[in-house]
């Protein structure tokens, strides 16, 4: 709790005074409103506006990063789907679902999952991922838990678009949501954007945060209680995420490594994804701005890209390395967004381009505080459909002709 000289004093030193413009003209209630959120929140993210002190600037020594291919799981897939099952059926791996995301791209005012694919019937995205969870539930004879991160934002109605929909026929008894926090968004000269007079704009702070907030919600101790050792992240916007995928599960644990990550091979050297790579010998992801033109085209001693194992977003990590880096500060990412905020008119807009940028930890940098990681090739045309955009790349209509192509009725 602070005081309006509090306030002052904390906006003053990341020089955000602009946001006390209206307190003489609020409520009661907004006063106390606007003081409990600028209580809150952590402005000192706004530093890393700051390139020098920017969290994530600096990078160590990249090198390529070999993976098991699809020929290697083709060879081994008995071994690794056996280890796998009996990981599953033993209680050992959980799921978590990164859906706090606004989907801004998309610009569907809804959560991004309840999202209708379905052309002839209604085929939700959530409702694509459950069917994907559901076909290892068959296989393994037991649900696996499910962990959904929603966000302040679309907390409500993911919860209740689930219930309504009956979990698509998942075990609700398997199904906990937790939420995760926010960070202040700003406008492209540094100045945090308000919401309404006594509001601050505030947004998710990226996926990164999903396992401070999910021990957060208390749910650590669940999980360690019910024996699980190893957790699957995903993002909610792929349709044809293969979720606790046996295979992936058996061959990260026979491997004997720390973690695994889901990859494709790149298309070409240009596609924009973040490339699974060490740094400073240790696992990291490479963003795809990040890379040399040298990085980018480099050939390997088969001719084939060296930087080639590109990131889809679906993680295998161990709990016990995940408590242990828990309380690592995670780098932050300054992103531009569309962000709505009201004007100094005090009129609410909806820009219709980026006009600001908005602070995103984000999961991928957790695969570079693990000892190793296992980068598993799969088939980009049977698990990547990435619903990004309304149109386009990585749109609806691509990931509608992918989830056809695979014999989805849509
Ligand atoms: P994206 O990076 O695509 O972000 O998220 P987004 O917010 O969904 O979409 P745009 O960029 O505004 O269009 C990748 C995954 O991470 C989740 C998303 O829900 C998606 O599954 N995510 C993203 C979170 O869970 N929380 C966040 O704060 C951001």
């Amino acid at each position: 709790m602070v005081d309006r000289d509090q306030a002052a004093r904390i906006l003053e030193k990341y020089g955000q005074e602009h946001i006390l413009n209206y307190f003489d003209e609020l409520g009661s209630e907004e006063k106390q409103e606007l003081l409990d959120q600028i209580g809150i929140i952590d402005f000192s993210v706004l530093e890393n506006l700051d390139a020098e002190k920017n969290s994530r600037s600096a990078r160590g020594k990249f090198e390529p990063l070999g993976a098991v291919t699809i020929s290697d799981i083709a060879s081994n897939k008995e071994v690794y789907e056996r280890a796998g099952i009996e990981a599953i059926k033993a209680g050992k791996t959980a799921a978590v679902m990164l859906a706090g995301g606004q989907g801004t791209r998309l610009g569907f005012d809804k959560p991004k999952g309840m999202f209708n694919m379905g052309v002839e019937k209604e085929l939700y995205i959530f409702q694509c991922l459950i069917n994907n969870l559901m076909d290892v539930v068959k296989a393994a004879g037991t649900f696996v838990p499910l962990y959904i991160m929603t966000s302040e934002k679309n907390h409500k109605d993911t919860t209740e678009f689930f219930k309504e929909k009956n979990y698509f026929g998942y075990d609700p008894a398997y199904i906990r949501f937790f939420v995760q926090d926010m960070a202040p968004s700003v406008d492209f000269n540094g100045k945090v954007f308000m919401e309404s007079r006594s509001k601050i704009s505030v947004s998710p702070n990226g996926n990164g945060g999903w396992f401070s907030s999910l021990v957060r919600a208390g749910l650590l101790d669940e999980i360690k209680e019910k024996g699980v050792e190893w957790i699957n992240v995903f993002a909610v916007d792929n349709v044809l995420q293969r979720i606790a995928d046996p295979g992936f599960i058996g061959a990260v644990i026979k491997s004997g490594k720390q973690s695994g990550g889901k990859v494709v091979s790149k298309a070409s050297p240009d596609e924009k994804v973040g490339v699974l790579c060490l740094e400073d010998g240790m696992p990291s992801i490479v963003e795809y701005y990040e890379m040399t033109e040298e990085m980018r085209t480099l050939l390997d001693e088969n001719g084939e890209l060296a930087y080639k194992y590109g990131v889809i977003l679906n993680y295998l990590f161990n709990v016990k390395k995940l408590e242990e880096i828990c309380d690592n500060k995670m780098p932050v990412h300054v992103v531009d967004k569309k962000i709505p905020y009201m004007s100094e008119g005090g009129e609410f807009i909806k820009p219709s381009e980026p006009n600001g940028h908005k602070f995103e930890t984000l999961v991928l940098d957790m695969v570079h505080m693990q000892d190793n990681c296992l980068a598993y090739e799969v088939v980009r045309e049977k698990e990547f459909a990435p619903v990004k955009n309304a149109e386009g790349v990585d749109s609806v209509e691509s990931a509608r002709e992918l989830l056809k192509a695979n014999g989805v009725k849509i």
